[in-house]
C-alpha cells in the first residue's frame, strides 16, 4: 500500500518539517521587518520634527534680526511680529520640500490652537487635550492614529508631537505626521508573498523529496522482486549489485552473503541426508545378503553363528552411526552443555590409551605416552573421552603396521595443550580444512571403516570446552592434532 511506503513517509515527514520550520521562518522574519520599519519610521519622523524646531528657531532669528539692522528698535519690531505668520510662512515654503513630501506638519501654540499647518492635514484630528498637557511639561510622544474621514481603506498615521522650549518655557509644539500606509502595503505584499511562497515551496520540495526517494527505493524495489523469485531450489540466484557503494548496495552484499551461506547449509544438510542414507543402507544391505544366503539351503550352526556373528558387527556399524549423529545433532542444537566438573585430565588420556592399545597391538602399532602433573580441566568426562577415542581411533586406523603414535600432554600457562602425532598416510594441506566436515572422508575411495563423523565430534567438544584445535600435517608425513583447552583451577 502506497501510503504505508518509505516514499510516502519520509516525503509527508519531509514536507511536515519544511512546513513547521518555513512557518517559523516567516513568522520571525515579518516579526523583524515590521519592527524595523516602525522603528525607522520612528527615528525619520523624530528627525524631521527636531530639523523643523531647529530651523524655524533660525528664520524667526533672522526675521527678528532683520529689522534691527535696519536701525529699527527691537521691542517695536517685537510687539508687530508675528510668530504665527512666520510658521506658516515657513511651513508653505517647505511644503514643497521632497523630504517632507509624505509628512504633514501642524503647528500648535501652548493653547492647542493651530498655528500653521501645511495644505493637507488629511483629517487629522488636532492635538487632543491629553497630548497637549503632556508635551507642555516638556515631554515628546508617539502616537498612532486613525483619521476619522471616510475613506475606503483605512489607513493609519503615525504621529510626533513635540514642544520648542526656550528659556524653560514651551514656545510652540510641532506635530510631524505620516501614513502608514507605505508600510501596510509592504508588510501586504510580504504577506501575500508568504502565503504564496510557502505552499508552493512545501509542495514542490515534496515533490523533489518523493522523487529522490523513489530514485533512492529503486534498487530496493528491484531487490524484492529478485527475491521473491529466490526458492530452495534456486538459492544459487543473487541480488544485482547497484553499484551506488551505499547502504543499499551493502543490504544486497550482505543477503547475498547470507544466501551464500543458507545456499551452503542446504547443501550440506542435503548431502548429510545423502551420506547417511548411504552409511545406513551399506551395512543393512550385507546384512541381508547374508541372511539371503544362509536362507537358501538348510545350514549346520557353526554357519548360522558365523552369519549372527558378522550380522552384529554390521549392526553395531549402524548403532555406534546412529549414536555418532545424535550426539552431533546435540551439540547442533546446543543442549550439550558439558557437565562440568573438576578433572585429571591426564588420569582420561592413560584410560583411552589403554582402551585403544589393544587395536594398537592387533596392528603392531606403539603408542607413546608422555605427560606431566597438574592437569587438571574443569569438563565433561565423556565428552573429553569421546574426543580422545576419536583421535587415538583415527591415529591408528590411519598409520600402516609397525608405525607409532605419540600423545604429549602438558601444562602451558592458562592452557593444556595436548598433541596426538602419528607416523601415518597424513593429510593433504587442501583437505585438512575439510576432516571437521561431518561425514567427510578424507580419503575418497571410502575404503576406510568409518563414518567420517570421529573429527566432527572432536571439534564440537573442543569447541564446548572453549579450545581449539589445530592439524599439522603432509601426505605421508603423518599427521599431528594439537588441542589447546584451558585449563581448571
Ligand atoms: N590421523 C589421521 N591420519 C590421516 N588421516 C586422518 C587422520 N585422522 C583423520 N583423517 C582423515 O580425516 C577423515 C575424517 O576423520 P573422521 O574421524 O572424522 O572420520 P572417519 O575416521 O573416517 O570415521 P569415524 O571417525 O566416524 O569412524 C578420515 O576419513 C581420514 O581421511
Ligand atoms: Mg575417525
Amino acid at each position: 500500500m502506497f501510503y504505508r511506503s518509505i516514499r510516502f513517509k519520509m516525503t509527508i515527514v519531509y514536507m511536515a518539517v519544511l512546513a513547521l520550520t518555513l512557518s517559523a521562518f516567516s513568522a520571525v522574519l515579518y516579526h523583524y521587518v515590521s519592527r524595523s520599519l516602525y522603528e525607522n519610521m520612528d527615528t525619520l519622523l523624530r528627525s524631521k520634527a527636531e530639523g523643523i524646531v531647529h530651523a524655524i528657531g533660525t528664520y524667526w532669528e533672522a526675521e527678528r534680526l532683520g529689522p534691527n539692522r535696519y536701525g529699527a528698535r527691537i521691542d517695536e519690531w517685537q510687539g508687530s511680529i508675528n510668530f504665527a505668520t512666520i510658521a506658516q510662512r515657513w511651513v508653505q515654503e517647505r511644503s514643497k520640500d521632497p523630504k517632507l513630501l509624505d509628512i504633514i506638519v501642524q503647528i500648535y501654540d501652548p493653547n492647542g490652537m493651530v498655528v500653521a499647518s501645511s495644505k493637507s492635514t488629511q483629517g487629522i484630528a488636532s492635538i487632543s487635550e491629553d497630548s497637549l498637557i503632556y508635551v507642555l511639561y516638556g515631554n515628546s510622544m508617539f502616537d498612532t492614529l486613525t483619521p476619522s474621514f471616510p475613506t475606503k481603506r483605512i489607513v493609519k498615521f503615525r504621529i510626533f508631537i513635540t514642544p520648542a522650549v526656550k528659556n524653560n518655557q514651551v514656545e510652540y509644539v510641532v506635530q510631524v505626521a505620516s501614513p502608514l500606509s507605505s508600510i501596510q502595503t509592504t508588510l501586504d505584499t510580504m504577506k501575500v508573498a508568504l502565503f504564496i511562497l510557502f505552499p508552493l515551496t512545501v509542495f514542490l520540495t515534496g515533490m523533489i523529496g518523493a522523487l529522490l526517494a523513489k530514485m533512492t527505493l529503486r534498487p530496493v524495489d528491484n531487490m524484492i522482486k529478485t527475491i521473491h523469485d529466490i526458492t530452495v531450489e534456486n538459492m544459487k540466484l543473487k541480488l544485482k549489485l547497484p553499484g551506488t557503494r551505499d547502504e543499499i548496495e551493502k543490504l544486497a552484499v550482505t543477503f547475498n552473503d547470507m544466501l551464500a551461506r543458507l545456499d551452503y547449509a542446504f547443501t550440506s544438510q542435503k548431502r548429510l541426508f545423502e551420506d547417511l542414507s548411504h552409511d545406513l543402507k551399506t551395512p543393512l544391505t550385507i546384512i541381508k545378503g547374508e541372511f539371503e544366503v544362509a536362507l537358501k539351503k538348510k545350514r549346520n550352526p557353526e554357519d548360522y553363528e558365523s552369519v549372527l556373528r558378522s550380522s552384529l558387527e554390521e549392526v553395531n556399524k549402524i548403532i555406534r552411526l546412529a549414536d555418532n549423529m545424535l550426539m552431533l545433532a546435540s551439540f547442533e542444537a546446543q543442549n550439550i552443555m558439558p557437565d562440568r566438573k573438576k578433572l585429571d585430565l591426564s588420569l582420561i588420556i592413560q584410560g583411552v590409551a589403554n582402551n585403544i592399545r589393544k587395536l594398537a597391538d592387533e596392528k603392531h602399532i606403539e603408542i607413546s605416552l608422555s605427560q606431566n602433573d597438574n592437569m587438571g580441566i574443569k569438563g565433561d568426562e565423556e565428552q573429553l573421552k569421546q574426543m580422545f577415542l576419536n583421535l587415538l581411533d583415527n591415529a591408528v586406523k590411519y598409520t600402516p603396521e609397525n608405525g607409532k603414535v605419540t600423545v604429549t600432554a602438558r601444562r602451558e600457562k592458562e592452557n593444556l595443550r595436548i598433541k596426538v602425532q602419528d607416523t601415518g598416510r597424513g593429510i593433504a594441506g587442501d583437505r585438512i580444512e575439510r576432516v571437521f566436515d561431518r561425514f567427510y572422508r578424507a580419503d575418497k575411495s571410502r575404503t576406510g571403516q568409518g563414518f567420517g563423523l570421529g573429527l566432527s565430534i572432536v571439534k564440537s567438544v573442543v569447541d564446548a570446552h572453549n579450545g581449539k584445535i589445530k592439524i599439522e600435517s603432509s601426505p605421508g608425513q603423518g599427521a599431528s592434532f594439537i588441542i589447546s583447552l584451558p585449563a581448571g583451577l
